[in-house]
């Protein structure tokens, strides 16, 4: 069932999300931080499958950022088996509902066995047309920024560019995946108000939603008050809006 007080005609094309608050979301009940991983990933299941319902073309979850990496090894080992075990147990849904699944990031920090079950998930869901599901692993904005400066500094260098080409779609091209559009919405979780290192060249014009719900308790109700909330904002885009 779709919320009535959306508009169809309004919906952000492409929702972001960091989503925060696992660990916390844990410790209020006394719980282990992997058991609000756990519970985290339950609401990954929940926000896929209402964006597909509701209608969204484009969403991208930050998973796994660049600076994850510091955390205690035990809590990483048991991310990457979460990560895993939702890439074979979401895949048939991906496939019946025509999910098409994406990775941003430096996918080749991550372990192997992890990097084949993405990239088998990548290929199985390539020809579907109904929805992006991105995962940002091992993700950092700035890192992404200085791959696609390399990359374009590396192709003037072979003589295939000029350093006359350079303007913000060349940018844009040689980001992660080429072909997202900008998200029209960001929604964080977990009661803070940072970007954190996510998308920051794509973010440049996209409204931002923060809320206190912990990612755990973030389900279709919570993610309807966002998009509600979105539609209500006006878009200017730097220009003068009506009156
Ligand atoms: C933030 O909570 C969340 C993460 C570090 C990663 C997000 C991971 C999941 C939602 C689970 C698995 C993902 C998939 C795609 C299956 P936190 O640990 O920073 O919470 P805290 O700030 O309260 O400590």
């Amino acid at each position: 069932m779709i919320d009535d007080m959306l508009d169809p005609a309004k919906l952000p094309k492409h929702v972001a999300i960091i989503m925060d608050g696992n660990g916390r979301w844990a410790k209020k009940r006394a719980l282990n931080r992997i058991r609000g991983h756990e519970e985290g990933a339950e609401s990954v299941r929940a926000i896929v499958r209402a964006s597909r319902e509701i209608g969204i073309r484009w969403l991208t979850l930050y998973a796994f950022s660049e600076e994850n990496w510091k955390r205690p090894k035990y809590e990483v080992e048991a991310l990457m088996r979460l990560l895993k075990r939702f890439m074979v147990s979401e895949r048939a849904e991906m496939l019946e509902n025509g999910i098409r699944f994406q990775v941003i990031g430096r996918v080749r920090k991550l372990p192997g066995d992890v990097q084949q079950t993405l990239r088998d998930t990548v290929d199985k869901t390539s020809h579907n047309r109904g929805m992006v599901l991105t995962l940002a692993l091992s993700y950092g904005g700035r890192q992404e920024l200085a791959d696609a400066v390399a990359e374009i500094a590396h192709g003037i260098e072979s003589g295939a560019l000029r350093s006359g080409e350079i303007s913000e779609e060349l940018i844009s091209r040689h980001l992660y995946a080429a072909d997202m559009p900008d998200p029209d919405l960001l929604i964080r979780t977990g009661g803070e108000y940072r970007v954190s290192n996510f998308l920051l060249w794509q973010i440049a014009y996209t409204e931002i939603y923060t809320t206190p719900t912990q990612w755990p308790d973030f389900r279709k109700e919570e993610y309807e008050k966002a998009l509600e909330e979105y539609q209500k904002r006006e878009r200017r885009f730097g220009a003068v809006g009506g009156e």
